[in-house]
This record gives C-alpha cells, structure tokens and sequence, in this order.
C-alpha cells in the first residue's frame, strides 16, 4: 500500500497571505505525525512564496517526522538540505512565474548533473527522488542517475476533462511506475491528486509514496486539518485493498 505523504505548503501560504504567524504548518506537520502519516513534505521554494527556512528547521525537530524536502536543485537549496538533513529530498523544476511545479524534471537533458548530484547527496546519506513526468525517456534517464525513487508527476491525470484522457493518463502512469520499479527505482506519485481522484492512483501497488497537499489543506478549511488527513489516509488504504 502507498504511504501518504503530507504536503504542508499550504498553510504557509494562508500565513504567508497576512503575513502573521498563524497557521503554522509545523502544527499541521505535528498533527500529522500524530495520525501516523508516513512523510511531511514541504517545498522550499527559491522565492519563499510559502514555506520558510524556519519551518523546515523546526519540522526536521519534530520526533517521529519523516521529512521529504522538495527543492528546486540549486545550489542554495543543496546547501540547506546538506545543513537540514531530511529523509529524502525530491528535486523539482522550478520558475519564479508559475503557479505551482509545471511538469517534470528534464533528466534526459542532462543526465550528467542530476548523476553528479545525485553522487553528492548520497555522500551526505540522503536518498534522492526524481520528479518526472510519466514518460520512458524520463525514466531511464532517472535509473541512470543513480537516484533511489521518482516521483511520477500526476498532473496530466488530475487535470484530464474527460474520462477517456483520465484513463490515457492512468494507464501512462502505471505504465510509467512498472519500468521505474523493473529498473529498480522505488515509485512515487503527485500533484493534484484529491479526495476524487485518488483511488485509481492509490490503487497502483506498485507505488510507494503518495505526497498531496492543496487538496487536504482546502479540505481542512471546512472540516478541520485532522479529519481531513485521516480522510485521505482511509481511501489510499481502501484502494490499496482493492475497495473504494
Ligand atoms: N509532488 C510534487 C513534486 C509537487 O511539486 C507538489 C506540489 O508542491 C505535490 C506533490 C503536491 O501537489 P498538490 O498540492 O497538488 O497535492
């Protein structure tokens, strides 16, 4: 069954709007941990546009947290996860101007970066996850790498209109997640999964880790963060189970 990974990000941009200290994603983090999520994520983005240094810091204290940082792979940001030491760390594209990640990394234009960086992490001990658009260049390019996990980018399937591009878009990442594994690469997936879409995805048993975040903090709004969590974590597990 996947893991659920807690993408915090947006309660830093509810705080980060009033630009009070209020609501704290270190709490959201703390409850989850509480509920037995398996992972916090958070994105240190280069413009800070929601989740802090300080936040990483103080999430990283927390007992019991597994943290994966997701961080453009700049020099700035090597440098923090090299100081912070998280569980894993998941590279992502990123661009002042957008919205949220567009897309995956492009590890088959340069494979000799993401292998050199990937060398660098884990001389510190930290696995490296590759976030990747479900296409096979994509993946073999990540397997030659030397990265231990891709994070398939579920965007094409979150956003499909019709459920004929819904089901194009699943089969691409079941697909996508079986070459990955027979290349030894452990398999994640997100973005834009929500309390909809989820299951085809959960129910993919090859994945290992889920990491969603928009939905369940907009969730949180109107039922609360905890139920909204625990919510999230009974329909990737009744998928995993092969019932919705
Ligand atoms: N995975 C990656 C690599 C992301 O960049 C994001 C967005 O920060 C997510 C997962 C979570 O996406 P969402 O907020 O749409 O659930």
């Amino acid at each position: 069954m996947a893991r659920l990974g807690v993408n915090v990000d947006h309660v830093a941009t509810l705080r980060q709007a009033r630009g009070t200290d209020y609501p704290d994603p270190v709490r959201a983090a703390e409850i989850s941990v509480k509920l037995g999520v398996s992972c916090v994520t958070v994105h240190l983005r280069e413009d800070r546009r929601h989740i802090q240094d300080v936040d990483v810091r103080r999430i990283r204290a927390i007992r019991g947290c597994r943290l994966n940082l997701e961080m453009a792979p700049a020099e700035e940001m090597i440098q923090i996860a090299f100081k912070t030491r998280p569980d894993q760390v998941t590279l992502v594209p990123e661009r002042r101007e957008e919205l949220t990640t567009e897309g995956g990394l492009d590890v088959s234009a340069k494979p000799e970066f993401f292998k050199i960086l990937n060398k660098r992490f884990r001389g510190k001990g930290i696995p490296v996850s590759l976030f990747v658009d479900p296409e096979t260049a994509q993946i073999e390019a990540s397997a030659q790498t030397g990265a231990e996990a891709v994070e398939l980018n579920t965007a094409e399937y979150s956003e499909a209109k019709t459920k004929k591009d819904s089901a194009v878009a699943l089969a691409k990442v079941k697909k996508a997640a079986r070459l990955a594994k027979s290349l030894g690469l452990a398999v994640h997936a997100g973005h834009g999964l929500n309390y909809d879409n989820v299951g085809p995805v959960a129910a993919i048993k090859i994945l290992e880790e889920l990491n969603i975040g928009h939905s369940v903090v907009s969730r949180a709004v109107f039922d609360g963060f905890a139920p909204s969590v625990r919510e999230m974590m009974r329909l990737i597990k009744s998928a995993g189970k092969g019932k919705r």
